[in-house]
């Protein structure tokens, strides 16, 4: 009896393992926890999905559950979640920029006709760089160096590797410079006439008169920097930030829905831009820090190094894949069920406390999401089913 159960239990470790090696597969491992005698509660967490606040009217922050009629919730199926406060330099250990999965670190040189400045522009990989551990402000730098080469700029830019976002969600925590003469950049991208954009320009932060503004767009920089009146449009808004953004860390969030986006910071509506000029493709992700010495735009270059820093980005996104819809159709079993649907906690005005917090380490809140630290952004197990296999292993050596 027990080297028969130890059979099957060899035969069902076997199948979980190889299943999880390609793909993950419910019926394996939760026939592997019936085997142990430990119910796997609801495998299910968030299987349908993460939901969203969304909206002009965002939830009392004392009580955010407390329902609100004007408050609107958007489901979306994907995630990728990065913590960049747990990147460490190259050299120094695995986690790294360099093998992150999700994101990529760009190269490539504009020259000062492309990039409509007095300077060119020089994106390369070592202007992305992991803080230091004395740090005092951990994350990902996107630094702009102080040093213009061959008339370039040498600047940084970092992109999602999926290009698969339609409709989402997405959050960035960041600090941003107090070198006068650089733009930092927030955006998702589909091409140069779809595009969503939030874009700070350090010269035009002002102490005196606490201005601080922040350039919310729909359309290409191209077009801003040819003259062409943006800002009598409705497809610009100049929004005001309610605190220096470059003393300390707040969230900026960008919701791009059917046919409308709006803008937030710290959870708080900055701005909202419908109609015709939403975009209505999958794009990416894109944080950027750069200057090209336009005086009508970033003005610059700064006089030394300056860097915008990254906490994290959390991005809650539909797929435009088909692969990516049927993955959703196969796991979501039903979405009334317990822990079927998952909320995205909000961060509020002055309580950053959700920001630290990620689906991604709960141990079973992102199961067949890419994760950060995946191998090759292909293995979707959850960080607890390895677990799970390793007790499967040790019950049936024990039967044996
Ligand atoms: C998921 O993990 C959390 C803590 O890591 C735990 O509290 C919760 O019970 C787990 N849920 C399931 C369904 O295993
Ligand atoms: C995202 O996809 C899910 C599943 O198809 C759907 O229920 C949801 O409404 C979609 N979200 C948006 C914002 O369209
Ligand atoms: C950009 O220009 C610099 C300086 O000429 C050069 O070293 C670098 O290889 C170029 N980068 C790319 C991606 O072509
Ligand atoms: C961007 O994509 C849209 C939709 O495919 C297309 O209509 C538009 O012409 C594209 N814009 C550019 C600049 O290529
Ligand atoms: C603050 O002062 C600067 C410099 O004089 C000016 O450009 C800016 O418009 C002022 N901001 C506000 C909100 O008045
Ligand atoms: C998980 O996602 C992958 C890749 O999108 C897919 O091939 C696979 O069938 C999914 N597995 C489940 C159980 O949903
Ligand atoms: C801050 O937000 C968290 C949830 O993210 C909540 O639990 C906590 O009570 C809030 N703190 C205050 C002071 O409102």
């Amino acid at each position: 009896m027990a080297s028969l159960t130890g059979a099957l239990a060899l035969l069902l470790v076997t199948t979980a393992m190889s299943a999880a090696r390609h793909r993950y597969s419910y019926l394996a491992v939760s026939t592997l926890s019936l085997l142990t005698l430990t119910p796997l509660l609801a495998l299910a967490d968030c299987e349908c999905g993460y939901l969203s606040t969304t909206g002009e009217l965002l939830p009392n922050p004392h009580n955010p559950d407390a329902p609100t009629h004007q408050q609107h919730h958007a489901l979306f199926t994907d995630l990728i979640e990065s913590d960049f406060t747990k990147l460490v330099p190259e050299g120094e250990g695995d986690a790294t920029i360099s093998a992150n999965t999700d994101w990529v670190r760009q190269a490539f040189n504009l020259s000062d006709q492309r990039a409509r400045g007095k300077y060119g522009e020089m994106f390369a990989v070592e202007n992305v760089v992991a803080a230091g551990r004395e740090e005092q402000d951990q994350g990902l730098k996107l630094v702009v160096r102080g040093d213009v080469v061959e008339d370039m700029v040498p600047v940084a830019e970092i992109d999602t590797r999926r290009l698969d976002m339609y409709w989402g969600t997405f959050r960035a925590s960041m600090k941003m410079t107090k070198e006068r003469g650089t733009c930092a950049a927030f955006f998702w991208y589909f091409n140069d006439t779809q595009e969503i954009d939030m874009e700070f320009l350090s010269k035009d932060f002002d102490k005196s008169n606490n201005s601080y503004p922040v350039n919310l767009v729909l359309q290409s920089r191209e077009a801003v920097l040819n003259g062409y009146d943006a800002a009598a449009t409705s497809n610009f808004v100049k929004a005001y930030l309610p605190f220096d953004p470059t003393e300390g860390f707040h969230e900026y969030r960008i919701d791009y829905l059917p046919g409308r986006v709006y803008f937030y910071v710290d959870g708080e509506l900055l701005g909202k831009i419908e109609g015709g000029a939403v975009p209505s493709s999958a794009g990416h992700l894109i944080l950027q820090h750069w200057s090209n010495g336009n005086r009508l735009w970033s003005g610059g270059p700064p006089g030394r190094d300056a860097s915008l820093v990254v906490r994290y980005v959390k991005a809650y996104f539909n797929s435009s894949r088909e692969e990516r819809h049927r993955d959703w159709e196969g796991r979501c079993k039903d979405p009334r069920a317990e822990g079927a649907v998952c909320r995205v906690p909000d961060v509020f005005p002055g309580n950053g406390t959700a920001g630290g917090w990620f689906f991604m380490e709960q141990g079973n809140m992102t199961n067949n999401q890419t994760v950060w630290g995946s191998e090759g952004g292909r293995v979707y197990w959850r960080r607890g089913e390895m677990g799970w296999m390793v007790l499967g292993m040790v019950v049936w050596l024990v039967l044996l």
